[in-house]
């Protein structure tokens, strides 16, 4: 694979392993599942895969709580398995991203034994964030630490027998590593070249904005804000660089993406500073609702920030968006529609997109689920107050007519709707007017221009509820309003996510136009 700084304009797929496909009939996705769908992907027209954790794991948090970094749990396969992967993943042309989850590990992580087997005040303990709670617990008064809540729900301290707590910002079986503490650093740099060493191109960084946290944990405000003792903390800046240091010293191009949660694009700007890491999630698209004035908001704001950002609709942790934009609509179907035009947005603007698995077949989230399925602890730790993120989780339908769809032979580990027959891979394939042969479509159109426009944009005037996006002789025309809009002028349509109406765009709908430039 050549030199070039391919992530700055790859599409990358997010794969979330356990619910990808199933090569060991266990009814949980695994790396051989996979790899035997790498064609699919190939064909599908992304650039790169990320893969979610596949580490050992007791699985508290879907994989997020891992107790060896360097291994690969029984559950989705081998190293060996990995190898593999790696090696056909690049021999369809794909690039391969691995998570790293560096603010937290398992509970069950030898460090962590360790530290609960030995004294307060030990080396054992200064790799995690143990601490003693306030002397006077008078009535009433609290007797954590400090009010730090797990974004899980809950406080984010847990007592252990000898009366220190230890931080947890999200589930007790994730508790958070010291990172100020010199042998965390070094381990994780090792880690890094561990999996480098295997050949990836880059890492996805797991709550990349929580690793610091202030001196003393102050008491805190909800919120991602520069003045949080929690969040985007100045000094988190110097592991990145010296992570891209590491990144940096391996031939060919290895990059990392930061899973960044913040209040502005300037605090998100910070991270993809040319000596540390290369991109950073923008959620605020995701975030935005269907709306052209927030669309474009969060457009400028970005890219007046940001010099390489990317764009994502969906992931593992949020309501997939052709639910999310259907939410309040008189018709809640329309969430495809809009999720079709989002994508050619999404796809016409500067920088790099992320697709999450399924959402190419048009998968809603899934609101039913039994609650005795359910496994995110964030449904468990609310008691089923807060439904959590299983909805966008259950395992793709790939085939044939009934449940699990050839995701594997054992069953599926959360159930998928009957009438996910319809939506199959196999079925769609065949069929031109899908959902999947639009995102095949879609990205093709985006390949054939690599290369040929700028990297920047500019708005040509447009109707209130519309924007018409400029990149060279493409124009992106979007419709979010509830009346037609007069497409710009142009030679020809390249692509439409619905039926244009003569030399109108309906709502819900947008267009690729090639113009005279
Ligand atoms: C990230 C992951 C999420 C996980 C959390 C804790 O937000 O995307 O799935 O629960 O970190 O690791």
């Amino acid at each position: 694979m050549e030199d070039s700084p391919w992530w700055r304009d790859a599409v990358v797929y997010e794969i979330y392993v356990r619910s990808f496909a199933d090569a060991s009939g266990d009814g949980v996705g695994d790396l051989a599942g996979v790899r035997s769908r790498l064609p699919y992907l190939a064909a599908l027209g992304v650039d790169a895969i990320w893969l979610t954790p596949f580490y050992p794991s007791p699985m508290a948090d879907g994989g997020y709580d891992v107790a060896d970094y360097r291994d690969v749990d029984p559950l989705f396969g081998s190293l060996a398995d990995f190898d593999d992967l790696v090696a056909d993943a690049h021999a369809h042309g794909l690039r391969l991203m691995v998570d790293i989850v560096p603010n937290h590990s398992s509970s069950t992580h030898p460090w962590f034994q360790k530290a609960l087997a030995a004294p307060k005040g030990s080396e054992e303990r200064d790799r995690y964030m143990f601490r003693d709670g306030p002397s006077s617990t008078g009535d009433g008064a609290r007797q954590e630490p400090n009010n730090w809540l797990s974004v899980f729900g809950g406080p984010a301290w847990t007592q252990v027998p000898d009366g220190q707590w230890y931080l947890h910002l999200f589930a007790p079986q994730q508790p958070d590593f010291n990172w100020r503490n010199p042998e965390v650093r070094e381990e994780f740099l090792d880690v890094l070249r561990f999996w480098l060493d295997r050949g990836i191109d880059g890492f996805r960084i797991d709550v990349a904005m929580g690793l610091i946290k202030a001196p003393g944990l102050p008491d805190t405000d909800p919120g991602f804000g520069a003045t949080s003792p929690i969040w985007s903390r100045p000094e988190v800046h110097d592991i990145y660089r010296d992570w891209r240091r590491v990144l940096d010293s391996y031939p060919g191009v290895r990059a990392a993406v930061g899973e960044v949660w913040t209040d502005s694009a300037e605090d998100l700007a910070l991270y993809v500073r040319p000596d540390e890491l290369h991109q950073s999630f923008n959620f605020a698209w995701l975030e935005a609702p269907w709306s052209a004035t927030a669309f474009r908001e969060v457009i400028d704001a970005t890219l007046r920030a940001v010099p390489a950002p990317t764009w994502v609709l969906s992931n593992h942790d949020v309501v997939r968006h052709t639910t999310r934009y259907g939410e309040g609509a008189p018709d809640p179907s329309i969430g495809l529609a809009r999720g079709y035009a989002a994508l050619l947005a999404m796809l016409a603007l500067p920088g790099s997109a992320y697709l999450y698995q399924g959402e190419e077949l048009g998968l809603p989230e899934v609101k039913n689920l039994p609650p005795e399925a359910r496994q995110d602890p964030i449904f468990i730790r609310s008691k089923g107050e807060v439904l959590g993120r299983d909805g966008c989780r259950v395992p793709l339908p790939w085939s044939g007519t009934a449940p699990p769809f050839g995701f594997g032979t054992g069953g599926s580990w959360l159930p998928q709707p009957a009438d996910w027959a319809e939506l199959t891979a196999e079925r769609q394939a065949a069929d031109p007017s899908s959902t999947l042969a639009f995102y095949r479509r879609a990205l093709a159109a985006r390949r054939a221009l690599r290369g040929a426009l700028p990297d920047t944009m500019s708005w040509l005037e447009a109707p209130s509820d519309a924007l018409f996006l400029a990149r060279g002789r493409l124009v992106c025309a979007i419709n979010c309003g509830t009346e037609p809009v007069r497409l710009p002028p142009h030679e020809r349509v390249l692509i439409s996510s619905g039926a244009l109406d003569g030399p109108d765009l309906p709502p819900d709908t947008a267009a690729w136009l090639y113009t005279a430039g």
